[in-house]
């Protein structure tokens, strides 16, 4: 089997460190691995698969003989280096938001859209954590049902902020003050995650709307939602109201769930079996539950999908989409 020259930009970071337990995870076919993060990580050495790698700080012709690039290093630090990395030849995964609105650029969940990335550049854009786990479920209902209007409310989790995240919930649950969040988010939940647009809503609900769309290829659907941090480590919940054109019996979605790749169902609320955070945690599994008919509409289906935004909302999913495209001969 082939090998490949990998690169991971932000490779002490979260999702970096992330990247790095899930290529040995999936045995990745690695020929040689070259780690970046900041300068002020540069020569620091870090642990892959028994051996020690320097981390080395981005410049002018490092990307040179790579052949994947997974970036996951911000979005100022993708807008600069991913097109160096791609004008050396290299297939770039970005974890930032940078590139996944840019018309020539595909966003991929590898169950969905792989098929995207054969007229588009060569940097992919990794969809924002909640988005992946919302459309899988998604993809099903609307292959079977037709989707007509979609409405998210998310719980994501302090992981999703990075390190700063984690140590704020850590700190102030220790009766600290909080030094990243605006609020406590050990005592609340707090309605706000990113910055305020326009609107009244958010970027991170106006990145679900529009990556919705752009992942189904369904320019028009009706998507709203709402994104609120919660005081959980990790992994993200998303309850999704959908609004389907086609009427449904409740064992046909259930099926349909059941059929898709990536989601596993866990409905059985009289046993209390249903999808919990930590039952993601560590895993790449995107699991769905509490599937039950909306009462304020016809054709309305409700449910509830959870996942580590960290591993299938971030690096599972990058990982994946290099495998798929290795595997359809694409790379
Ligand atoms: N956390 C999530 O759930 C999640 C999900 C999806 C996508 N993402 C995206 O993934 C990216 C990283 O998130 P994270 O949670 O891993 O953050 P993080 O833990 O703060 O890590 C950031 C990483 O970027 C590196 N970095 C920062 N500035 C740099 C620069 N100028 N040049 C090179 N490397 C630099 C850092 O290196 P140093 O250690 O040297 O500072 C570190 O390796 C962000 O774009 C984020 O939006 C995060």
């Amino acid at each position: 089997m082939k090998k490949y020259n990998v690169a991971v930009v932000g490779a002490t970071g979260l999702v970096g460190s992330t990247f790095l337990k899930v290529l040995k995870e999936y045995d990745f076919p690695i020929k040689n691995l070259t780690l970046f993060a900041s300068e002020r990580s540069a020569g620091k050495a870090v642990e892959y698969d028994g051996k020690e790698y320097i981390v080395q700080k981005l410049e002018e012709g490092c990307f040179d003989g790579i052949e994947i690039a997974l970036f996951s290093a911000g979005g100022s630090v993708s807008e600069k280096w991913a097109p160096e990395a791609e004008k050396s030849g290299a297939v770039v995964i970005d974890n930032s938001s940078a590139w996944r609105m840019v018309k020539e650029c595909a966003l991929i969940v590898p169950e969905i859209n792989l098929d995207a990335f054969d007229n588009a550049r060569k940097i992919v854009a990794n969809p924002n954590c909640s988005t992946i786990q919302s459309v899988l479920p998604l993809k099903p209902l609307n292959d079977k049902f037709g989707l007509k209007r979609v409405v998210y409310s998310t719980y994501q989790a302090v992981s999703g902020s990075g390190q700063k995240g984690k140590n704020d919930l850590i700190r102030t649950l220790k009766g600290e003050e909080p030094e990243f969040y605006p609020y406590n988010i050990s005592q609340t939940c707090i309605p706000h995650i990113d910055v305020f647009t326009d609107n009244g809503y958010t970027k991170e609900e106006i990145k679900m709307v529009n990556e919705t769309r752009k992942i189904l290829n369904m320019p028009d659907l009706k998507v709203s939602a709402t994104c609120v941090r919660v005081p959980v480590l990790n992994a993200h919940a998303v309850s999704i109201m959908v609004e389907l054109d086609k009427p449904f019996t409740l064992e046909e979605v259930r099926e349909a769930f059941a059929s898709q790749p990536g989601i596993i169902v866990v409905d059985d609320p009289a046993n209390l079996k249903y999808p919990v955070s930590t039952i993601a945690n560590g895993n790449d599994g995107v699991y769905v539950g509490r599937i039950r008919r909306d009462l304020s509409c016809d054709n309305g289906i409700l449910f509830y999908a959870v996942s580590d935004n960290i591993r299938k909302g971030a690096a599972a999913n990058a990982v994946q989409i290099a495998e798929a495209l290795i595997k359809a001969d694409k790379i």
